[in-house]
């Protein structure tokens, strides 16, 4: 069976022919063989870049710099693909994984290594997932919600893995490309609502855990987002209590996304969360708070023993994967690149992005001499 791209999104199909039309972007006769069609991550990044300008230059290194376009003169602008503030957060989160070096370990026996995630007793290719993102609409009209939610759900699946899916101010109850998406994809989707009203997230879950989704959770840091308020759909902190309502609600394991403080991470393995994500929402909602990487530590020795800790932020390659898995991490999301990728090559670009972060994790392991995830650790890391 051949396999085809949409040359307008990037959207895939199998088949003895091409299809006419786009079931995504309703392009016709766009179909090209992924033979023909040359498509490299270099090429989605370039397609980005063009998409994106003013908002992100995809540049070879992101770091949050201050004279990054995302950053720069930022006084009352959009956030677009920056951090908060004078983006030392996002900055932070760079420089944590910067400071950690690996130590090559390259005497012994030749091996292929093993990468398999288990997730609550289903198999993933690698330990590393689509992080939730949301509102890539709103950037230059590069895509809609709608493919943006598509291409990350089905490009993680190409590669073995998932997307989880965001939830921003114009997602609302009735129209909600994020819970859409994962439904439309018969649950193949982790989405992570913002903590809005506990009845409407209630509704949400319910909807989660009856298409079949593997889990479902809320980013705790989304608590702060004005954009919501003045969407009239104000959002919440939330109260040991009420997480433990929504964990109660679901027969999902329960992930709770935005956790910074060990005592944070604390109450909520106690309130019944299955997954912990140190994270600071890749430095979009606080500034200067530290690198996801100094706390996450803390946080494994805190909580790692009765939840699963996993971490964002910063993430570009597989030895910064390594990096996380060895600082306790069970698995890792990625934010910006597979938005870029999804802007640039739609489902093509978010595959080709995902198999580049399996490549290069399997080299950084191959070494480091880690047969598999069990085998990573510490003994990896030092300090610059
Ligand atoms: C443009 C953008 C939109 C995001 N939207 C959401 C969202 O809707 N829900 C959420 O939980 N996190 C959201 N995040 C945060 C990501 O899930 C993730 O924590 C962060 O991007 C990881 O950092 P990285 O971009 O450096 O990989 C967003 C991040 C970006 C850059």
């Amino acid at each position: 069976m051949a396999k085809f791209v949409c040359s307008g999104c990037g959207t895939l199909a199998s088949g003895e022919e091409p299809p006419v039309r786009c079931p995504s972007c309703g392009a016709k006769d766009q179909y090209r063989s992924t033979d023909l069609e040359p498509v490299t991550l270099e090429e989605v990044r370039g397609r980005a870049r063009d998409k994106l300008k003013n908002i992100c230059a995809v540049y070879p290194v992101c770091d949050g710099g201050p004279d990054r376009i995302c950053q720069k003169e930022n006084y009352g602008r959009a956030i677009g693909m920056g951090g908060i503030g004078m983006g030392r957060s996002f900055r932070n989160n760079f420089l944590a994984l910067e400071a950690l070096h690996l130590t090559t370990r390259l005497v012994g026996e030749s091996f292929e290594p093993s990468t398999e995630f288990d997730f609550f007793g289903r198999k993933f290719s690698m330990p590393i997932f689509g992080a939730s993102t949301s509102g890539m609409s709103q950037y230059n009209g590069a895509i809609s919600e709608l493919d943006f939610c598509r291409a990350t759900i089905r490009g993680c699946l190409e590669a073995g893995t998932l997307a989880w899916r965001g939830d921003t101010a114009f997602y609302r109850m009735d129209n909600h490309p994020g819970i859409e998406s994962v439904e439309e994809a018969q649950g193949q989707g982790i989405p992570i609502f913002k903590p809005r009203r506990q009845e409407d997230l209630k509704v949400l879950i319910a909807r989660a855990q009856a298409c079949g989704a593997p889990a479902v959770g809320v980013d705790l840091d989304g608590a702060g987002s004005t954009n919501f308020a003045r969407a009239g759909q104000p959002v919440y902190r939330k109260t040991p209590a009420e997480i433990q309502e929504l964990v109660r609600s679901t027969q999902l394991p329960f992930i709770v996304k935005g956790i910074m403080d060990p005592d944070d991470a604390q109450a909520c393995a106690e309130a019944g969360a299955a997954v912990i994500v140190v994270s600071n929402h890749g430095g979009r909602v606080l500034d200067s708070t530290p690198g996801t990487a100094e706390v996450l530590p803390l946080i494994v020795e805190r909580v790692g023993h009765r939840a699963a800790v996993f971490a964002d932020g910063g993430v570009r390659s597989g030895g910064d994967v390594l990096k996380m898995l060895a600082l306790g991490a069970k698995a890792v999301l990625i934010g910006r690149d597979v938005i870029r990728a999804a802007i640039g090559g739609g489902e093509i670009g978010v595959a080709l992005q995902m198999r580049h972060l399996l490549k290069t994790l399997k080299q950084a392991m191959v070494m480091t001499g880690c047969r598999d995830l069990a085998s990573i650790g510490r003994h990896l890391l030092s300090k610059s």
